[in-house]
């Protein structure tokens, strides 16, 4: 390799480590095949040298000349294997030009490759191109070799309008179809625009194989291929490079790093991996979409469609390259201008966000290692003795009989299904644990889940026995695994899902361990060396083996090779967990994941996996979850307190109170742990969670509309200050606060011993949550009070938000009045406004069947609240009552309020404060009304 590779992380840390010694060997064994790897190299580089030498007549490279021209930032690595040399660099006709031994550069410098593509390198000229009104149709027919074998000879280009500011671009194998993802599924109807017009232009160059995209409003370049060069299509390395209008990237998930990405020769590598969250590690999910914010200020979003292990390099040219090892080329642009438009036109094609239950936004508690049904109930007894709002108790692993889905302990968790009766009883749900696989080793006809799954043939198989493909997860034995693929899969899993339903009444699923994850690296022994677990280029994976920790990549899916379907198989198990839930409980389903792919949030919620007690893992889990607003997976939360390690006090108090704002709040640890559950912490744990969790299940009515408008729309939940702040760039790299919709400002303390928070507030006026008081901002930073108790909140200006008094579940916190927050924002003509998504919160149909209520409420001229389509459906069942209205920064003093014209007296206005409350109405939402005051 050329560039320095920073990331060489250790073995899983996690839960899921396999036995040390094993490893050792193993290493001893990989140190041998490497060496032998790159001896073949050497080899193969010095024949390849002397074949261009002798073919690559079409070819003609001035090299000195070719090779200066292209500045030090404008470098784009050519030899992205280990053992660059002079001689494998001039094999691929690139250029040589390393760095000089007794230079004393920036670290940086040392990054710039020096093995480099010069300016007229290319191995592909147009056969053939038809260009009509923004769309292009053409074929590259391939001139010369790349290093890497079976070039694609005659690749077919498309650039298909999608809508005005959609654009889909798509590079394929003319003669033969090859590998596309199943999932998402994807929206590609033509929208009917009213117009023929489009907000970009496509550009090709004759000359030059590639493709320019840029946004017609000052013509700013958005992707530009032609200018990056480098672009390869070969059966198992397929490479796009562009130069990018902006340093300001985000997305590229799911890693651990600051929201906004760096650029200076970083690695991004996407291969779904069991991996603590760390800092340059590909971990559970795969996501290839990124958003940029230009330096017009505009914004837009790119979608690379390949399901395969790929590394995306960013570079401060600024520069990008898709480097993926199968699949073909199919690239969405979406032009935004804004971030929230980016996000809506990205949702419209790879699926909405599914609409949660409204329990599923209440509090969780889970923890491997309760052990017993009877700790299970000890720890939930006291929570709900505490006080503490409290929707869902869960069971990890612990809960099984001897690790295997689809059973439970009777003798440790006898009585389970009477104590989720219990749960049930007083409103609250459960939720356990299933692994994707299945074991693979009871008797003959004791295991109905691995009996069944062989006679109908649905699991994934080796490549060379077509037996089922075995490995081994937390199954005393050895595991298989369901091929998500096989169309037979949704009634085998409806059956075992309904199996257990039978046996103790769920109410939602947790995913785990389907990255797939196994204990070893392919099978017992490993994989036979093939093609696809030794490819020519080997992305940038933890463990440098494709195989680490799943299964070897050439074992069988109905749906293609693992090699291909590896990403895609959590969200194969999503989808039919969410069928079978559907059949199942006829409610809406939850389903938490903890490994996902592009346009799963259609399906299921995420965690982010094993992260660890420690003030670094709180403050990281900020970014982890904003950039879920990015990837249309706006439930998602970490587990709070930290799941590996213990915590401590400090730590899981200041936790608990932002892990009260992660929409997906659960608190879950792991099984060599102390205990973490708030009331095991003692009291000032108790009282913040108490007290940050009751704000929660307050502003739940507002939370359950964000979600609507995400199911609807795809706007986000969660935002980052750039995604409404955009054009203030101060905003730009702020992840260590965040936004509830617009409306409410989080800013947690993420640091040991402070009690005080620096925050950015932009400009406008907040409120302080607590106390009513505006803050004025120009755009500036604070220090703002966090006692310990305490997490600062904010309410902007200009928002109405819809609340209700908080209970102690969700079951009853629905069943008190509403209430309203209204602020004011001065001096400004901007009319306070927001909205109210109301229904029974857990229909599957609630939506399609109009079974709701959605308003908009406005206050007018300052003094005048109005509600606009209460679209009342008779169908609910709960009176949906305002009584309490609260007014923030009224300048004016108030002597008279009036309820549809009639007058009222139960009301405070505080000149001090500017803040009027008004209470004990009872006006029906479900009709037109109007308060003045
Ligand atoms: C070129 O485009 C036109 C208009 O879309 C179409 O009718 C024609 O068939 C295309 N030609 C080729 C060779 O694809
Ligand atoms: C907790 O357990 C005690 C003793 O069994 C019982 O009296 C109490 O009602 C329980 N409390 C809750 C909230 O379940
Ligand atoms: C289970 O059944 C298979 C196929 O019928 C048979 O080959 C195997 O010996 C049986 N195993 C045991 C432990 O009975
Ligand atoms: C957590 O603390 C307990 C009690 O001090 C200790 O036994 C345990 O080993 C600790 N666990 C970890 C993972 O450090
Ligand atoms: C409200 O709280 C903030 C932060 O603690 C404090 O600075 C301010 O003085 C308080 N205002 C009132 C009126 O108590
Ligand atoms: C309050 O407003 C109503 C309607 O405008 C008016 O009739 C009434 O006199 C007012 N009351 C007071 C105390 O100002």
């Amino acid at each position: 390799m050329t560039m320095e590779k920073k990331r060489k992380v250790g073995e899983n840390m996690g839960r899921n480590s396999p036995g040390k010694n094993r490893r050792d060997v193993i290493s001893l064994v990989y140190a041998y095949i490497i060496y032998l790897i790159m001896l073949i190299m050497l080899i193969v580089m010095v024949i390849a040298k002397w074949e261009s030498r002798q073919m690559d007549k079409n070819v003609d490279l001035d090299e000195g000349e070719e090779c200066s021209k292209v500045v030090r930032k404008m470098r784009f690595d050519c030899h992205p294997e280990n053992g660059a040399s002079e001689l494998s660099c001039i094999a691929r006709r690139c250029c040589w030009d390393p760095p000089i031994a007794q230079h004393n550069e920036a670290y940086e410098e040392i990054q710039v490759p020096y093995c480099f593509y010069p300016q007229n390198w290319h191995l592909y000229q147009y056969e053939r191109m038809n260009e009509t009104s923004g769309e292009f149709e053409g074929e590259l027919k391939n001139i010369a070799s790349s290093f890497y074998k079976k070039d694609i000879q005659v690749v077919g280009m498309r650039a298909t309008k999608i809508d005005r500011n959609i654009l889909r671009v798509r590079l394929e194998n003319r003669d033969n179809p090859r590998y596309e993802p199943i999932w998402p599924i994807i929206n590609t109807y033509r929208k009917k625009s009213s117009n023929n017009d489009s907000d970009y232009e496509f550009h090709v160059n004759k000359m030059k194989p590639g493709f320019q995209v840029r946004r017609k409003w000052k013509k700013n370049l958005i992707f530009d291929s032609l200018s990056a060069g480098g672009f390869i299509f070969s059966d198992q390395f397929l490479q796009i490079s562009t130069l990018l209008p902006s340093h300001n990237i985000y997305g590229l998930g799911e890693h651990r790093n600051s929201l906004k990405l760096d650029t200076n020769w970083q690695i991004f590598t996407l291969f779904n991996k069991d991996q603590p969250p760390t800092e340059h590690a590909n971990l559970y999910g795969s996501h290839p979409f990124y958003m940029i914010v230009e330096e017009s200020g505009a914004c837009h979003g790119v979608l690379f469609l390949n399901s395969n292990a790929m590394d995306i390099i960013l570079q401060p040219t600024p520069g990008l390259t898709f480097r993926s090892i199968g699949g073909i080329f199919d690239i969405f642009f979406f032009l935004g201008p804004t971030p929230h438009d980016v996000l809506r036109q990205y949702s419209s094609i790879i699926g909405k966000p599914f609409m949660p239950p409204y329990w599923s936004l209440g509090f969780h508690l889970c923890r491997l290692g309760y052990g017993s049904l009877e700790k299970t109930r000890q720890v939930w007894n006291r929570t709900r003795a505490a006080d503490i709002p409290f929707d869902t108790q869960w069971n990890d692993l612990d809960y099984m009989k001897n690790s295997n889905d689809f059973t439970y302990d009777d003798d440790k968790f006898k009585g389970l299904p009477e104590f989720v009766q219990e749960i049930h009883g007083v409103g609250m749900h459960y939720i356990p644990l299933i692994d994707a696989g299945i074991s693979a080793s009871e008797g003959n006809n004791t295991y109905p889940p691995y009996d069944e799954g062989v006679h109908q043939d649905i699991f994934i198989k080796d490549f060379y026995t077509n037996a089922p493909f075995i490995g081994k997860v937390w199954n005393r034995v050895s595991t298989v695994w369901p091929d998500f693929t096989h169309p037979n899969i949704s009634q085998y899993w409806y059956i075992m899902m309904n199996n257990m339903h039978g046996q103790f009444e769920y109410d939602g699923v947790w995913i785990d361990m389907n990255e797939p994850s196994n204990f070893y690296n392919g099978h017992i022994n490993g994989c036979i060396q093939n093609t696809f677990d030794n490819p020519p280029y080997q992305p940038n994976v933890v463990g440098n083996l494709l195989a680490t920790k799943t299964l070897c990549m050439n074992a069988k899916h109905f749906g293609g090779l693992h090699y291909n379907v590896h990403n895609t198989y959590c969200m194969g198990e999503a989808v039919a967990n969410y069928r079978a839930i559907i059949k199942i409980r006829r409610r809406r389903p939850f389903i938490v994941s903890r490994a996902t792919w592009i346009g799963q949030g259609h399906y299921s919620a995420h965690w982010t996996g094993d992260v660890y007690s420690s003030w670094h893992d709180l403050r990281m889990s900020i970014p982890e979850i904003l950039q879920f607003s990015l990837f249309q997976i706006p439930m998602v939360g970490a587990d709070i307190c930290g799941f590996d390690g213990n915590t401590t006090v400090e730590l899981c108090n200041r936790w608990m109170q932002v892990g009260a704002f992660y929409p997906f709040s659960r608190n879950h640890n792991s099984d060599d742990t102390i205990e973490q559950d708030p009331v095991a912490l003692g009291d000032l744990v108790i009282e913040s969670s108490k007290k940050a969790l009751m704000i929660k299940y307050r502003l739940l009515p507002y939370l359950y509309t964000l979600f609507f408008m995400a199911h609807s729309s795809g706007s986000p939940v969660l935002n980052p200050l750039f995604f409404l702040y955009w054009e203030d760039k101060n905003t730009l790299d702020i992840d260590r606060q965040f936004l509830w919709g617009k409306g409410l400002m989080i800013v947690p303390v993420l640091e040991q011993g402070k009690t005080e928070v620096k925050a950015y507030l932009p400009k406008g006026i907040w409120y302080n949550y607590y106390n009513n008081t505006g803050i004025i901002s120009t755009g500036q930073w604070f220090v703002l009070e966090a006692p310990l108790d305490t997490i600062p909140l904010f309410i902007r200006d200009g928002i109405i938000i819809p609340a209700q008094a908080p209970s102690q579940t969700t079951a009853q916190s629905r069943k008190n009045k509403f209430e309203l927050i209204i602020t004011i924002s001065h001096p400004s003509n901007e009319n306070p406004s927001g909205s109210l998504f109301w229904d029974d919160g857990d229909s599957i149909d609630s939506i399609n069947t109009h079974n709701y209520l959605y308003e908009n409420f406005e206050v007018i001229d300052g003094n005048k609240l109005i509600n606009t389509w209460p679209n009342y459906n008779p169908n609910i069942q709960e009176a949906v009552i305002l009584g309490q209205i609260e007014v923030l920064g009224l300048a004016r003093s108030v002597k008279n309020v009036t309820v549809d014209g009639q007058e009222i007296d139960t009301f405070t206005y505080n000149e001090s404060t500017k803040y009027l409350l008004i209470t004990n109405l009872h006006i029906d939402l479900s009709r037109k009304f109007q308060v003045m005051w």
